[in-house]
């Protein structure tokens, strides 16, 4: 049997080697979930149902990606652009955000994951901040994959908040300003407690960065699929980690 598929059954997983070199699995996958709203369209179903199913596909996937080693994942829930969708569409996102957020432990991360909310929380209503409150608390302690949501989340937003910070710092005399650095600077995201993502998927086709995590992604290795987020499977996480295991990453490097 090959170290894969005793890695695979050691965590619970029985079956055919996926390829993947169980030595150099991405330590931090970022996924922007897209096309919710297609694969709704063009089912003749409502499009919440397609962020249902969305929802439903990012359970298994955490799951999956558990049992692969892969130790943090971040996702892209709602994004601060995301306000300008319709009024209908926003409550009946933000009521299932809060329903998954309730029920988390059993339908987001499982038993051991940890679950964290990234993004401006102050902007969420109090119910769903309560929520984020409660969920933080109840799997902090989790030894599993650390699931990351971006809630209310905006790259810029994160950055000019991360600003105003550091300028309260060197006017409070914390820091001098000759002496920040980029590490200093990474502390004060929604993100400081998180190592840069290694690999950002994107489903749908399209190929935008879309204001998500840009200071974090400099050196992130991008991987794109036509296919729409609720019919993304496993394997399709295989097909991406096992590119991303192709690419030689200099950082900037030779
Ligand atoms: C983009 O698809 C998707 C979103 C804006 C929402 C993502 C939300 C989920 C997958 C469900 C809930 C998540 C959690 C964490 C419980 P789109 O609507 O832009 O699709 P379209 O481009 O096909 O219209």
């Amino acid at each position: 049997m090959s170290l894969f598929n005793r890695l695979l059954k050691k965590r619970g997983i029985e079956g055919e080697s996926t390829g993947i070199d169980p030595q150099n699995v991405p330590n931090h996958i970022a996924i922007i979930m897209d096309g919710n709203g297609r694969w709704a369209k063009k089912r003749k179903l409502p499009k919440i149902l397609g962020h249902r199913e969305g929802s439903n596909v990012l359970k298994k996937i955490v799951k999956y990606c558990d049992k692969i080693g892969v130790k943090y994942l971040t996702v892209y829930a709602f994004s601060t652009e995301n306000w300008k969708r319709p009024e209908k569409e926003v409550d009946e996102l933000m009521d299932l955000l809060l329903e998954k957020l309730k029920n988390a432990e059993k339908e987001l991360g499982g038993d051991q994951a940890q679950i964290k909310v990234i993004g401006n929380i102050k902007g969420l209503s109090t119910e769903i901040q309560k929520e984020i409150k409660r969920v933080e608390e109840s799997t902090g302690k989790n030894s599993g994959i650390c699931l990351n949501i971006a809630l209310n989340y905006g790259g810029r937003d994160e950055i000019v908040n991360a600003v105003k910070d550091l300028i309260t710092d060197v006017e409070k005399g914390i820091i001098k300003k000759a002496e920040i650095t980029e590490e200093y600077f990474s502390k004060k995201l929604y993100t400081w407690y998180l190592p840069d993502p290694d690999l950002l998927i994107r489903t749908s086709g399209e190929k935008r960065h879309s204001n998500y995590l840009l200071w974090q992604m400099a050196y992130t290795e991008f991987w794109y699929t036509e296919v729409l987020w609720p019919d993304i499977n496993e394997s399709y996480i295989d097909e991406a980690i096992i590119e991303y295991q192709k690419r030689n990453r200099r950082y900037g490097g030779v």
